[in-house]
Formats: structure tokens, sequence, C-alpha cells
């Protein structure tokens, strides 16, 4: 455990988690929620940053969601690491961790789901069907158990962000989101849970998905078509050599809304984002298309 910070007291249960929350609350202290599903590395830190700057108490949780992983996906290898997860944290500040079982979220008789429609169903959506209902139940569940009064997710998952923006908006739920820009190594790769599966030659390729989404929206601002830039986003990934690429969009960055055909840098706030799989992993990005 890093010196000088205490470790974050870890509640399992739901009524532990509300009974320390509540006497925060009660004692008038403003509340910020970290969602993670653990592996915690940089990209988790600044959003435990973002929170602390913005609550005097800050809950952080973790848990492995059965829900958002599709049948042939990495749900079983999905790393762990609670140990050394609470020791950061703990060395950032966080005063209360969730770290709830399965069994705790989703109880025997469990049968509610939320599912957001339309931006729940492109991209991220689209290549892994029930991963953002899955998402969004787990969200809903811990804003409701949590009642934070902000809550941070990264824009590294910006698909994620503006969905659970609507939910929350939908739902009337009284948290304020934050959005924390996107934490990269020096080589511009994205910090992912999902690096640690990369192998030393894949590593070293992986930064091409960076760095081929901001050439693309280099080219849009120049005037490129975003349409022409796309294709070749995705021709550039092949060649780099990811295995497959899901998708490498321009997208209305507001709602994700295809983008009119012809359209080119000027109109409304475009976002690229891709996702691609170099060896067995699925990298996602994107970047905003602007100078
Ligand atoms: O972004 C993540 O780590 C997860 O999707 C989240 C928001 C913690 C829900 O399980």
């Amino acid at each position: 455990m890093a010196a000088g910070r205490a470790a974050p007291e870890v509640a399992r249960t739901e009524a532990a988690l509300r009974e320390r929350l509540g006497a925060w609350r009660r004692g008038g202290a403003r509340i910020g929620l970290v969602p993670t599903m653990g592996a915690i590395h940089a990209g988790h830190l600044s959003l435990v940053d973002l929170a602390r700057a913005r609550a005097q108490r800050v809950c952080a949780t973790i848990f492995v969601n059965p829900r958002q992983f599709g049948p042939s996906e990495d749900f079983a290898a999905y790393p762990r690491e609670e140990e050394s997860d609470l020791a950061k944290f703990a060395a950032r500040g966080v005063d209360l961790v969730f770290a709830p079982e399965p069994a705790e979220m989703y109880p025997q008789g469990f049968a509610t789901s939320v599912t957001v429609a339309g931006l729940g169903e492109a991209l991220e959506g689209a290549s892994r069907p029930g991963f953002f209902t899955g998402v969004a139940t787990v969200v809903t569940k811990l804003l409701i158990l949590a009642a934070p009064d902000v809550a941070v997710f990264g824009e590294k998952d910006y698909q994620q962000l503006l969905l659970i923006r609507r939910l929350v908006a939908d739902l009337s739920l009284s948290v304020e989101i934050v959005g924390a820009p996107t934490v990269r190594e020096a080589d511009g790769l994205a910090c992912s849970s999902r690096n640690a599966y990369l192998s030393g030659a894949e590593r070293a390729r992986a930064p091409a998905l960076f760095r081929t989404l901001r050439a693309a929206s280099r080219e849009i601002v120049s005037g490129r078509p975003a349409a022409e830039a796309t294709i070749w986003g995705r021709e550039s990934l092949v060649e780099a050599g990811f295995a497959r690429v899901d998708y490498f969009e321009a997208r209305d960055a507001a709602t994700l809304a295809p983008l009119a055909a012809g359209w080119r840098y000027g109109g409304s706030a475009a976002r690229l984002l891709a996702a691609a799989t170099i060896g067995r992993t699925r990298l996602i990005d994107n970047v905003a298309v602007e100078p």
C-alpha cells in the first residue's frame, strides 16, 4: 500500500455501500463515483482525480460485469487484480471501493435490463450485441445505489459516455456526468485494461490505431470528404497489421448519427471512431475532428 494513504474501505454488499455513502452524505459531503471493471491503469486514475476535484468523498467500483460480455468474449480472461487495484486507488485518495460479487448485483430472479435505443445500436452496439444493454443496466444500478452527485467516465469509450448521458437524462437521474479526456501511453496508444493481452509485436503495432485516427482527422480538417478519409483509415489499419477493422467511421459528435453524404469539415461537430483487432485483441479509440 502506498505510504501515507490508508487503504480504501471495501464494501462488498449493497447494504454496506448505502450505509457508508449515506453517512457521508448526511455529513454534508458531495459524493463522486468512478465505475470501473478493475485492472486499474493511468486512465482510471485520471477519472479518480476528476471526481476528487468535484466531490469530498470518492467511491470507485470494481465489478467485471458479466452482462456486458458476449458468449465468445473475454469475461473469464478479463484481468482481475483487486489487491494492486486497491493499492492504486489508495495512493490516489479513493475513500471507498464497491467490489460486489455477481450474485450481489444480479441475485436469483433478476429480470430487468436497460436498453438505450438508437445510440446503443450502432458501432460498438452493432459489433457486440447486448454489450450496451449490459453497460446501461449495470451503470443505472450503480447510479441508483450510490446516488452520487457526480460520476466520471472516460472519453476513450466515447459511445458509452454518450449513452450514459442519454440514460441519465431519460431516467431523470440526478447526477452530473463528467467525461474525462483519454489518457495515452507515450506512443499514443490509449490506456486500456485489454492492452495487457498484446504480445510485444502487437504492442509495437497497436499505436497505429491512434495515429491513423489522427491522420484521418487532419485530412478531413484540410478539406477531404469524411467518407474518403474513413475508407483510407480502414485500409491503413489493415496495412499496419490489424487483422479486422470492425468500423472506422466519422459520426455526428453529439448523437453519433451518420454524417450526410459528402459531409466535409465545417458542418456539425464530428467524431472519428474506430474498433480493430490486432492478434486476438480488440482495441477501440476515437478522436474529435478538429484542427
Ligand atoms: O467502462 C467500463 O469500464 C465499464 O463499461 C463500466 C462503465 C464500468 C460498466 O461496467
